[in-house]
């Protein structure tokens, strides 16, 4: 069983450690991307404070789909260069956005959203999609938020086989 009760939420720093290293738990001997993204969804939905959807658009057949999830349900399936998620994984870089009504083409998934961070997953220069956390919060993402996200997308891919992947 996993307790996520002891990720201390006091201040940014310890709470990245703690999830970081809950993180290694999750991942130590699990190879399946299948796997390894739901618990990583389900462990960022849980703990980080504002956040109303955590998951993934997974890069399919040219365009992104819908993959493990918490939140509501979400929209199935965004093009390439389309809303956040899609401008995202067409630059290949993160996004950061503190207000989304301010993005212009931003895909209303579910009408509480007002701030989004969107990190693309790359493996060895492919594309593989993206991980989407959004927030009712105006502005709730910081460079420090970014940063430690970004670190652990890295940790997902490289402790993951995405070949075999769904
Ligand atoms: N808002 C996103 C769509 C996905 S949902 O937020 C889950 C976008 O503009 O790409």
């Amino acid at each position: 069983m996993f307790d996520i009760s002891s990720i201390q939420s006091n201040d940014l720093e310890s709470f990245y450690t703690g999830i970081n290293d809950f993180v290694d738990g999750l991942f130590y001997e699990e190879r399946d991307a299948l796997a390894n993204m739901s618990n990583l969804a389900s462990l960022l939905y849980h703990t980080l404070s504002d956040v109303n959807w955590v998951g993934y658009y997974l890069f399919k057949s040219g365009e992104l789909v819908l993959g493990p999830f918490q939140g509501k349900p979400a929209c199935i399936r965004i093009s390439i260069g389309k809303g956040v998620c899609g401008t995202a994984a067409m630059k290949r870089e993160t996004l950061r956005i503190p207000d989304v009504h301010q993005f212009e083409g931003h895909i209303a998934c579910d009408g509480d959203t007002n701030a989004e961070l969107v990190i693309p997953m790359i493996k060895k220069g492919v594309l593989l999609g993206v991980l989407d956390l959004d927030s009712t919060l105006k502005d709730r993402f910081s460079e420090e938020d970014q940063k430690a996200l970004e670190y652990i997308v890295d940790k997902l891919l490289e402790a993951s086989e995405f070949d075999k992947t769904i």
